[in-house]
């Protein structure tokens, strides 16, 4: 466990993080919930975010049982919410704002270029469950995946990160669909819709996934870091500031190799 996170603590907010030399699994442990979310767990993801060692190459995200996660615990927006949870935030509150980019932190960190993060998605993903995967560089699908953007038939707007993702993979008039409608997308539309890099029969899943970290970690890590870190500048980019950036990655790499 690295140094400031606490197992039980984890546990509690319904994570666990297991690190195996270059590989992270982080995983939502609250299966009789589908892996629902509360703030707390946003809180615990961040802070597995923030605690990922410097050789970690691969995180991997997944959930526990028959559902990736169902998204936001229902119960908070009842009158009983969630026990030791926070109750709705107030829109008019001072904290607003910062409270909810204290959940999105959760999300943020899997874009690091430091490694590459994995959704493996079995089951639901959901709203906020849906935007974890989101917030992954590749999602692996089981054939039972389905997965919705939930928020808007809630009253919501999807705020956890996911709302570039999809827009940046489906292109903006399917977003617009798939939110608006708040439809279910199965796994083989998810593969045409580029949600998908690979789905696979679900007793496959874990195997799938250990393949394609197997793969990623056969990259020199150096250059798999500096390349994620370039193809993330390249949308925003335009193309002589991308080939600028090219050649700056390339000088620092090279540089970082010369002896002595
Ligand atoms: N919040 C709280 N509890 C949940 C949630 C949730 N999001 N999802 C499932 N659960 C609970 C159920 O209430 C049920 O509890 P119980 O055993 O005490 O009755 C248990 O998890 C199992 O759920 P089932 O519905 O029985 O499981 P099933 O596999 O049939 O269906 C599914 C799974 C489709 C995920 C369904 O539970 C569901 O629709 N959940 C709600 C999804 C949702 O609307 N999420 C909000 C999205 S918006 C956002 O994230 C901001």
């Amino acid at each position: 466990m690295p140094t400031g996170l606490q197992s039980t603590d984890l546990a509690a907010a319904g994570l666990k993080l297991t690190i195996e030399d270059t590989v992270a699994t982080v995983t939502l442990v609250r299966p009789e919930r589908r892996n629902a979310m509360t703030p707390s767990m946003w809180h615990g993801l961040a802070q597995v975010g923030a605690a990922i060692p410097e050789q970690v190459r691969v995180v991997v995200v997944r959930g526990a049982g028959p559902s990736f996660c169902a998204g936001i615990d229902l119960r908070l927006f009842t009158a009983d919410g969630v026990p030791g949870e926070q109750h709705r935030l107030d829109p008019a509150s001072p904290d607003f704002d910062d409270a909810i980019a204290g959940y999105q932190a959760g999300y943020m960190w899997l874009r690091d270029p430091r490694f590459v993060s994995i959704a493996a998605v079995q089951g639901h993903a959901i709203g906020g469950g849906f935007q974890l995967a989101l917030a992954c560089d590749l999602r692996v699908l089981a054939d039972d995946a389905k997965l919705c953007m939930k928020e808007p038939a809630l009253g919501l707007v999807p705020d956890l990160t996911g709302t570039k993702p999809l827009v940046d993979i489906v292109g903006l008039p399917r977003a617009i669909e798939l939110c608006l409608t708040t439809r279910v997308v199965g796994a083989s539309e998810a593969a045409v819709l580029r949600l998908a890099e690979l789905v696979v029969p679900g007793p496959e899943l874990d195997s799938a996934v250990a393949d394609l970290v197997a793969a990623l970690l056969a990259t020199d890590a150096t250059a798999a870091r500096a390349t994620k870190a370039l193809l993330q500048q390249a949308q925003g980019n335009t193309l002589d500031q991308q080939v600028r950036a090219e050649r700056q990655a390339q000088r620092q790499l090279l540089s970082g190799r010369q002896p002595g």
